[in-house]
């Protein structure tokens, strides 16, 4: 809900309060609900520097939201207020995607007076939602050219210096790391250079201090910052928005740019604010048929085979899935062109009739006639240099003429912001999904850009046109094949972002598929992204990243806490493997509505306790579900007899029966029973966790549990 008493306006979502001061762009206050009718005088309140947009000029030196090359000389502008509305329908961000959902969008504009150059501020809220989405826009109303180079998302300011900085940081194959640092001086930036959300610097980030946690993202994919700069020893300021490295944007006059849609949350913890995120992209960004359907449990090929297979392999690993339970087999790389390793064909999406036995039209039909759904993987957006599309348009590639280009994993990318380009992986990649009729779609992005040229595109433009020209062609293939569920990949989780989510509804979250990896990633994912959205896969031991082995019980315990899959040679499992498998997955798919639409709640500590774990609790807390981890065990302490763990998400008030998972060597049939109060706040003890003798073959491993909650009737 959005109130106005003049320009105090005041912003109000199911537990937070905003209130900005239109007229002196300032930010009265943003945090917990307030209930009282308000009463909010600036000077009181707000210092005249926590503000809501910052331009160049006067003596703020700090770092500023928006920079230009103003129409009348220098970077100065001073933008005054001019009026401010309410607006039902919130405004289309042309060639982006943004949040959508029934609310209010509060609409403030400012001018620039000597050049007549608008700024336009958007926050809109929800009604069912804690998360506000806020974008800019500029206007040129001068009559000469102006050169936009920084135009941020969003900008708060708080009181103090006295909040943590936490990223989600890491690298192909350990993404999303939570690190946390206090701020006290100077300016930390978190952000991606790379032309993708990156592997490297997720655009979530957190501002944290004891009581008050404030959590920010972007709908964007591509070059990324977000800013915590402390001034003067008492002002935070938070930027979150496109990044403005090799970024300039000319604007003619009459022209507009709008930014990316941030988005901001509060709460007073760290859980209630991952609660908060969690609800807003289930309901806010994910979209068309997918967002309350249950996703499948597919088995993919890809650690199971690489690029080494043919048609009577794939078949064998299909049949041996299908009889598991597994509902969909997903053909990874290496079905195309001559594509037998990495160094050739992307961009040729044609049939290897070799290794698809016929071709995929033929595979996929027999893969079905399994009892199989068929999905299919493709990378849409590169190009090899030995391929048929390199030698036909050798100019769709990205390079600089006269320039050996830098390639990684010997491919080169598509210049995506060339139209031409869009048609051609428009075409080509519908009619893959066309002649398989694929229920799934892998679409993955194996390297970043590098070598930035296009001809006609200026070169500060080419990393924002890149991404419009990815998501129009992403638009355009889904609005094709609206049935299809997409899963968004980029070498792992490179591109794990709400750009990506307001088109694919799920995401493989890492390459690395290690139970040990993959409790921390997931963990670190979950801050800013519900489990809903996150691939998690069961793979084979050795784990072909780490070398770790950890039993097939506790690498399920572990993929359970994102939407399941396999991804092994499933024919060459054991018996033993293959029972607990078809147990693992019908267990999963009794559970299958909880665990990817219950309320996720992280347990213990991923990144520093020896406990952790994930839980998900029913919309009503009569049942619940948690996977719990030991990942380090130490001999003859205290701990050693008492491991334990605080379940979260219950309530109180209601008792429960908790029972476990029966895994396939040890019996845990055995129940207790307690109140949601004792569960939560107790510390149970984490009894016969290490009794795994599959576990204790393998040194160094994951223990782990699965416990069930429900409800005792009166
Ligand atoms: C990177 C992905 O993350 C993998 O899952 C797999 O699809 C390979 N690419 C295939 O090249």
């Amino acid at each position: 809900m959005i109130r106005k008493k003049g320009q105090i306006i005041r912003l109000d979502t199911p537990n937070t309060t905003l209130v900005i001061k239109a007229d002196t762009a300032q930010y009265i206050y943003y945090g917990k609900k307030l209930v009282s009718a308000g009463g909010f005088d600036a000077e009181v309140f707000s210092h005249r520097d926590y503000k809501i947009f910052s331009d160049w000029h006067g003596y703020d030196y700090a770092e500023n939201s928006l920079l230009f090359d103003n129409a009348d000389a220098g970077f100065t502008a001073s933008f005054t207020f001019s009026k401010s509305r309410i607006l039902d329908e919130k405004p289309e961000i042309e060639g982006l995607p943004t949040s959508y959902g029934e609310g209010k969008t509060l609409e403030v504009k400012y001018i620039d007076l000597p050049t007549k150059i608008s700024l336009y501020l958007y926050y809109t809220v929800y009604d069912d939602s804690d998360v506000i989405a806020v974008s800019a826009k500029l206007v040129n109303g001068s009559k000469k050219e102006i050169k936009l180079r920084r135009f941020m998302s969003l900008q708060l300011d708080f009181q103090g210096v006295d909040y943590s900085f936490v990223t989600f940081e890491g690298e192909w194959a350990r993404e999303r790391q939570k690190i946390s640092r206090k701020i006290e001086s100077g300016t930390f930036v978190n952000e991606s250079r790379k032309g993708m959300s990156s592997h490297a610097n997720n655009p979530f980030v957190m501002a944290e201090k004891e009581g008050a946690v404030y959590g920010f993202n972007l709908l964007y994919s591509g070059n990324h910052k977000e800013v915590m700069n402390c001034t003067g020893g008492y002002r935070t300021r938070i930027l979150t928005g496109m990044n403005d490295f090799m970024f300039e944007w000319p604007l003619a006059p009459g022209e507009s740019f709008s930014t990316p849609e941030a988005v901001m949350c509060f709460a007073t913890d760290a859980d209630k604010m991952s609660s908060q995120m969690h609800e807003f992209v289930v309901e806010h960004i994910v979209r068309g048929k997918w967002k309350r359907k249950e996703r499948p449990i597919l088995v993919n090929n890809w650690e199971g085979t690489y690029f080494n297979f043919n048609e009577e392999k794939l078949l064998e690993i299909a049949a041996a899935a299908k009889k598991t339970g597994v509902e969909l087999f997903v053909l990874d790389d290496g079905w195309f062109g001559k594509r037998d390793n990495d160094r050739c064909s992307l961009g040729d999406w044609t049939d290897n009739i070799e290794k698809t036995g016929g071709g995929l039209a033929q595979l996929a039909d027999k893969i079905r006639a399994l009892g199989l759904d068929f999905g299919i993987w493709v990378e849409p957006e590169m190009i090899s240099e030995d391929s048929d599309l390199f030698r036909a348009h050798p100019n769709y590639a990205i390079r600089i003429p006269g320039r050996d280009p830098y390639r990684h994993r010997h491919q080169l990318c598509l210049n995506m912001a060339d139209e031409r380009v869009q048609n051609y992986v428009i075409r080509a990649i519908s009619d893959v999904i066309s002649r398989s009729k694929a229920a799934y779609v892998k679409w993955d992005y194996n390297r970043s850009v590098t070598d930035c040229y296009a001809k006609g595109i200026a070169s500060g433009e080419f990393y924002h046109r890149y991404i419009l020209g990815v998501y129009r062609v992403i638009s355009k293939i889904m609005k094709k094949f609206p049935n299809v569920l997409f899963e968004g990949c980029a070498g792992g989780g490179g591109r794990f972002d709400l750009g990506m989510f307001c088109y694919f509804p799920q995401f493989w979250t890492s390459d690395d598929t290690d139970a040990r990896m993959r409790i921390k990633i997931q963990s670190g994912t979950s801050y800013g992204y519900p489990q809903r959205v996150m691939g998690a896969h069961v793979s084979a031991v050795p784990n072909h990243q780490t070398l770790n082995s950890n039993p097939i019980e506790t690498r399920f315990n572990v993929a359970l806490g994102g939407v399941l899959g396999y991804e092994l040679d499933m024919s060459q499992m054991s018996e033993e493997d293959t029972a607990a498998v078809t147990s693992q997955i019908s267990f999963y798919k009794q559970y299958r509505q909880l665990l990817q639409f219950g309320d996720f709640y992280r347990l213990g500590d991923a990144f520093g306790g020896k406990e952790s774990g994930f839980m998900f609790v029913s919309k009503d807390k009569s049942f619940a579900l948690a996977s719990v981890f030991v990942t380090e065990r130490f001999v003859n302490t205290y701990d050693d007899r008492d491991y334990s763990i605080k379940f979260k998400g219950l309530n109180e008030a209601f008792v429960y029966e908790v029972s476990q998972r029966k895994q396939n060597n040890y019996d845990t049939d055995s129940c207790f029973t307690a109140g949601g109060d004792i569960l939560m706040n107790g510390g149970v003890k984490l009894s016969g966790i290490f009794q795994d003798t599959q576990a204790q073959k393998n040194s160094g491993c994951v223990f782990s549990r699965v416990y069930i909650f429900n409800k005792v009737k009166k």
